[in-house]
């Protein structure tokens, strides 16, 4: 079992719609290939864990860099793992710029700040951490297959 990151730029304003037409499209796809994880959206930015058997996981992210829906795609770690975080076979959608304000203060204040919004990290532990720390909160702003 493998575990991916990535952190990239979306040309234009990432919004519900933005979220809603990529995870659409992948529910087939990632269900079929027995694939999990979170696709986080910031206004500007995706990070995406993306967790399954190796060829699947390296086939979908070879699909995924060509998409001109981002750009600036930055690898933070592909390797092996015991255990999946997202143990089902789906792409969770969590749209950070619909986290309330206080909770997103307290991230930012965390994490840092890019281009108004919560900062994705380019370490892995990092990463990591900031999705765990996500996870913990309940209600979270986000789109489900
Ligand atoms: C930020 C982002 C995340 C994506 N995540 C996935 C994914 O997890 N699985 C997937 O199959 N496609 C994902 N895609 C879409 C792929 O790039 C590609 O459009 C799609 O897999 C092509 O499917 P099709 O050949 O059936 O049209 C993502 C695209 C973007 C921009």
């Amino acid at each position: 079992m493998y575990r991916l990151i990535y952190k990239s730029r979306s040309p234009s304003a990432i919004d519900w719609d933005t979220v809603r037409n990529i995870l659409h499209t992948s529910e087939q796809h990632n269900k079929e290939d027995q694939l999990s994880g979170v696709l986080l959206a910031s206004r500007t930015h995706f990070m995406q864990v993306i967790e399954g058997p190796f060829e699947n996981v390296n086939s979908t992210f070879m699909r995924i860099v060509k998409d001109p829906r981002h750009n600036d795609i930055q690898l933070v770690s592909f390797g092996i793992i015991d255990a999946r975080i997202f143990t089902d076979w789906a792409m969770r959608g969590i749209g950070i710029f619909d986290l309330n304000k206080d909770l997103e203060d307290r991230l930012i204040e965390k994490y840092g700040e890019e281009d108004g919004g919560l900062h994705f990290p380019l370490e892995e532990w990092m990463a990591l951490a900031m999705i765990h720390d996500i996870n913990m909160i309940s209600d979270l702003p986000e789109w489900k297959q």
